[in-house]
């Protein structure tokens, strides 16, 4: 298949939202990373993001709409506290698991009784799910186990001849993936940080929990995807904790290099000069965390590109959209880590 390359322009947008119509899976921008979408009430149309990702059938996706009323056509009820979040953070990077109704096909759902749901803040995202006329359906446009992606040449990169389309909308100004916050239970609970951090929940609704699945890696998290090895480079990355992070990961630089390894760092703005590995990747401003959650999956994309078979990077604070990221790192690192 001729993946059709379409650029943000109203003629471009409604030739993409025929494709969507006519069944067709087509990448597009959102504020986060780019999605992979398809017509949420087409199960045909679902099983070819699955298929175009070599997504597990477990996993369930993501349904994209434009306005708030299209809610109603997806969660079965609306908890007040959901509805605050909605008011509050949408259009924006935080999707709401609901309990869903009937109507909505299975393979979405993964065949759990709750549907995630998110309006995405960016004008391509909206322009295209309005002319399409129906909510998208969209998991993250990479090859499954892939960091996802955030510039249409990433989705391109993982999945060219494999969809009809991708929509160019220039880079993804979050970096990592939407938080997804589930009202089915008692408390509200973070199944995976992201954008919206936990202490901007809290400000608007109160009490709300973090599954604790993922700070340990240990247990099942509640959050299908989250328990899939993502985001993670070719070559094996270690985290360096601790305040002497820039001498220990110096030391071990030189000791990798010695025994043959081509090296990776993965560093800030501020250390760009500090290290004399093969492949030193700066992602973005340590100063600003948004930053470097901006920057992190074209860093882990780079490491690749440049062949790096073992990765050393620096670690973040975990507040703020500082969680997120790291989620994101000791997914990367499979949770190895080495104290300075
Ligand atoms: O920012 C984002 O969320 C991006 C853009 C494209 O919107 N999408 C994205 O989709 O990251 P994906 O499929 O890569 O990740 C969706 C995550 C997975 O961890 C999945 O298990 C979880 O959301 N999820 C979706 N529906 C769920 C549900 N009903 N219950 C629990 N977790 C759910
Ligand atoms: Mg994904």
């Amino acid at each position: 298949m001729d993946t059709k390359r379409f650029e943000t322009k109203e003629q471009d947008i409604a030739e993409a939202a025929a494709l969507l119509q006519r069944g067709e899976v087509v990448g597009f921008p959102t504020e986060t990373v780019y999605g992979l979408g398809a017509n949420a009430f087409d199960a045909a149309a679902v099983d070819k993001i699955f298929a175009a990702k070599g997504r597990p059938s477990d996993n369930p996706l993501i349904v994209h709409i434009a306005h708030r009323r299209d809610v109603e056509k997806l969660a079965r009820v609306v908890p007040a506290g959901a509805a605050l979040c909605m008011e509050r953070f949408w259009p924006g990077p935080l999707t709401i698991v609901l309990p869903c109704v009937d109507s909505v096909p299975r393979n979405v759902t993964a065949g759990l009784d709750t549907v995630g749901i998110r309006m995405p803040d960016h004008v391509t995202a909206l322009q295209l799910i309005d002319a399409a006329g129906v909510p998208l359906a969209a998991p993250s446009a990479n090859r499954s186990g892939r960091p996802s992606p955030t510039t249409a040449e990433h989705v391109l990169e993982d999945l060219s001849g494999r969809i009809a389309g991708v929509v160019d909308g220039g880079a993804s100004g979050v970096g990592v993936e939407s938080t997804v916050l589930d009202f089915s239970g008692a408390t509200p609970m973070i199944l995976r940080p992201g954008g919206v951090t936990r202490e901007m929940l809290q400000e608007v609704i109160g009490e709300v929990g973090i599954d604790p699945a993922l700070e340990s890696g240990v247990g099942t998290p509640k959050s299908p995807g989250v328990k899939y090895t993502h985001y993670a480079p070719q070559g094996e990355m270690w985290l360096v904790e601790g305040a002497r992070d820039l001498e220990k990961i110096t030391e071990l630089v030189q000791a990798a290099q010695e025994a043959g390894h081509r090296v990776g760092v993965l560093t800030t703005a501020e250390r760009a000069d500090a290290y004399a590995a093969d492949v030193v990747i700066a992602c973005g401003r340590r100063s600003d965390l948004s930053t470097v959650a901006a920057g992190l999956y074209d860093a882990i994309r780079q490491f690749d590109h440049a062949d790096a078979d073992l990765i050393y990077a620096e670690v973040f604070p975990e507040t703020g959209v500082g969680l997120a990221v790291m989620n994101r790192l000791r997914k990367a690192a499979s949770h190895r880590a080495i104290q300075s």
